[in-house]
């Protein structure tokens, strides 16, 4: 294997192409605590290790590439978030982020709650025994058997995102002789800072009813008016990998206001209100995500002084936190197969996975880091771009990054904050196999999610 210093790729800064990256890091064997889960740490041969596990032993046992998960990492921000928001609040953790049986039974064990959004992860909860009314569920187009199906278990709310819903719900839960819990998904036209794709409070979208034009009022209204509901209160999803409140600030104050119209017009105060979920998590060393206490102090404080403002009882807050939660808990590691330095551009290491376990760089220009993590290495930094094996140039797992220039064949290579929406958007691209999760505590590891084979491809494919 090769360890030689590749002639061919940019080094310095000064010669650097352009593109969007900060200036190489000082030291890159150092692991930026800020990107890294918890317990990960380089080990006295400069291995890098999680849970006290070498990442090579962790390869050679269960292969690359593969999610590894951080579990102590994942119930500690699960208590965080509890904590942070107390007795008299709830947290729900967004299932869609990253959901298996084992991450259920984790929420359940550290007091959280979960939002659903489709009748696979209803099941997934349902099954690993989370009690069901500690499930919301969400979705702009539940279908009925899916609505039977939460409203038959018991499910502590259904968020109602349409006019059709609302009846739909009401019907189901009358005809099985229950009241359902709901609140009303509604659009503040809040837009919050992030990528267009991913923002969901602005109004020309699919998701909730519109304050602006009477929607979610009408909405309210209708619901009131149905035996078979019981609405509890208004949920707001803003958008994701949110920074600062502000975007939460007028979301509260619109939702607060739809609140104090409602008391005016029913005589009716809602009891609850929901924030969504959003906040961001650190990507790369450039980013600064707020704790979860301030987090929670923050969003209480706005919604106290709103609704004293309008002369309302506070609501019970809840939010739904998925990414912040899970991402920063995993990490992917990868086996480096081709390394091809471009004059004058930049160096493509090629990974043995890509695209179709981490779509977000390509789908959302998703910044990500990377780091050599079977060694340490003291050549000079290599401008890099990580690409994948698939068929397609915008296979891209991280796009601007420095790597050791002497990066090669068979080293393992990791991209950290890798637990959200990485293996819960995982595809099958060109029949590649879908990594596992492999969850990683205190010196032991053990395989959460198995890693798909091709009898599992050819399960599917009937003939
Ligand atoms: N609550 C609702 C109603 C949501 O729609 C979402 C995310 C969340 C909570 C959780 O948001 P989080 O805290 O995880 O940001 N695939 C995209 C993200 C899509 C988020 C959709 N809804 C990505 O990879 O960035």
């Amino acid at each position: 294997m090769s360890r030689s210093a590749h002639p061919a790729g940019p080094r310095h800064a000064d010669v650097l192409p352009e593109g969007h990256y900060s200036a190489p890091p000082a030291d890159l064997n150092r692991l930026d605590e800020k990107v890294w889960s918890r317990t990960v740490a380089r080990d006295a041969d400069g291995v890098v290790t999680v849970g006290g596990i070498p990442v090579t032993t962790l390869a050679e046992e269960f292969g690359t590439p593969a999610y590894f998960l951080d579990e102590a990492d994942f119930r500690a921000r699960c208590r965080a978030w509890a904590e942070a928001f107390g007795e008299d609040a709830d947290v729900f953790y967004a299932g869609k982020a990253f959901l298996s049986r084992a991450v259920v039974r984790w929420l359940k064990e550290e007091g959280l709650n979960l939002d659903v959004c489709s009748g696979g992860e209803l099941t997934t909860a349902l099954q690993a025994g989370m009690p069901a009314e500690r499930i919301a569920f969400h979705g702009n187009n539940k279908s009925t058997h899916e609505i039977e199906r939460a409203v038959e278990a018991g499910v502590g709310r259904i968020v109602l995102d349409s006019f059709q819903e609302i009846v739909r719900v009401a019907h189901v839960a009358q005809s099985l002789g229950k009241r359902q819990k709901v609140q009303i998904r509604v659009t503040v036209g809040v837009e919050a800072h992030t990528h267009e794709f991913i923002a969901t409070a602005h109004e020309d979208q699919k998701f909730g009813l519109a304050l602006a034009g009477g929607q979610a009022a009408e909405a309210v209204r209708r619901a009131l008016r149905l035996d078979g509901l019981e609405l509890i209160g208004i949920h707001s999803h803003i958008g994701s990998q949110i920074f600062d409140t502000s975007g939460f600030e007028v979301a509260a104050h619109r939702v607060v206001g739809l609140l104090k119209q409602v008391r005016d017009e029913h005589g009716v105060e809602l009891p609850e209100i929901d924030l969504g979920g959003g906040l961001g998590i650190a990507y790369t060393s450039d980013d600064d995500p707020r704790e979860p206490h301030e987090i929670a102090k923050a969003l209480r404080d706005i919604v106290t002084r709103e609704c004293e403002a309008a002369g309302l009882r506070t609501p019970r807050i809840s939010v739904e936190p998925g990414r912040a939660i899970v991402g920063p808990t995993a990490f992917t590691l990868y086996e480096v197969g081709t390394v091809k330095p471009l004059a004058g551009l930049r160096t493509y290491v090629s990974v043995d996975g890509g695209m179709s376990d981490n779509i977000r760089t390509a789908l959302y220009d998703a910044e990500y880091s990377v780091a050599l993590v079977s060694r340490t290495s003291d050549a000079e930094p290599m401008l890099s771009r990580v690409v994948g094996k698939h068929c397609e140039s915008g296979d891209i797992v991280v796009k601007d990054a420095f790597l050791p220039s002497d990066v090669a064949p068979g080293d393992l290579i990791a991209v950290p904050a890798t637990g959200a929406y990485c293996r819960s958007m995982a595809s099958n691209y060109n029949h590649v196999l879908r990594p596992p999760v492999v969850a990683v505590r205190d010196g032991e590891a053990r395989v959460i999610v198995r890693r798909e084979t091709e009898e599992d491809l050819l399960r599917l494919d009937v003939g």
